[in-house]
């Protein structure tokens, strides 16, 4: 995924209402602003403690930047992805969702893979600006078990 390239028509999924919803996201970014926050996993200590609650913190910020909606995507199953979405409660207008066989990280060249230490391929940690479908501006983690670049105020500096 790099700056200037329309984001892959891969599908993710979410659960609304009880039922898997595929997603394409280049579709679903279509005329819209959206921050796409991609972690290593749902309920890892970076992800539940820093990287997305500095979101869910800052929505406010991301809104008055014309900010349509931020998308938490987690390399979980959708079951996984919408239980961690029942514990932090976000915004509406936060969206969680799963990229369970990581076809989206893979699609992007963004598969990390973490076998080694027994979490199989996951996706690495990056956070996107993508405006119309397009990447606008990327900020992909050197280290997946850390926050820098791709936290929230880092990205409402790029907006
Ligand atoms: C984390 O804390 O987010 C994390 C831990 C191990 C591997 C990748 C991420």
């Amino acid at each position: 995924m790099k700056v200037g390239e329309k984001i892959r028509n891969v599908p993710v999924q979410r659960i609304v209402d009880g039922d898997v919803q595929q997603i394409d996201l280049a579709q679903y970014s279509s005329g819209k602003t959206i921050i796409l926050v991609a972690v290593p996993g749902a309920f890892t200590p970076t992800c539940s403690d820093a990287h997305v609650p500095g979101y869910l913190t800052s929505v406010e910020a991301f809104w008055e930047k014309g900010v349509d909606e931020i998308v938490i995507l987690a390399a979980n199953d959708f079951f996984v992805v919408k239980n961690w979405e029942d514990q932090l409660k976000p915004d509406k207008h936060v969206q969680f969702m799963a990229d369970g066989s990581q076809a989206f990280a893979k699609a992007a060249d963004l598969a990390l893979d973490l076998t080694e230490i027994g979490l199989g391929v996951r996706s690495q940690r990056y956070a996107a600006v993508i405006r119309d479908s397009r990447v606008q501006h990327i900020a992909i983690e050197p280290d997946a078990t850390v926050v820098t670049t791709s936290g929230a105020q880092d990205i409402l500096q790029n907006i």
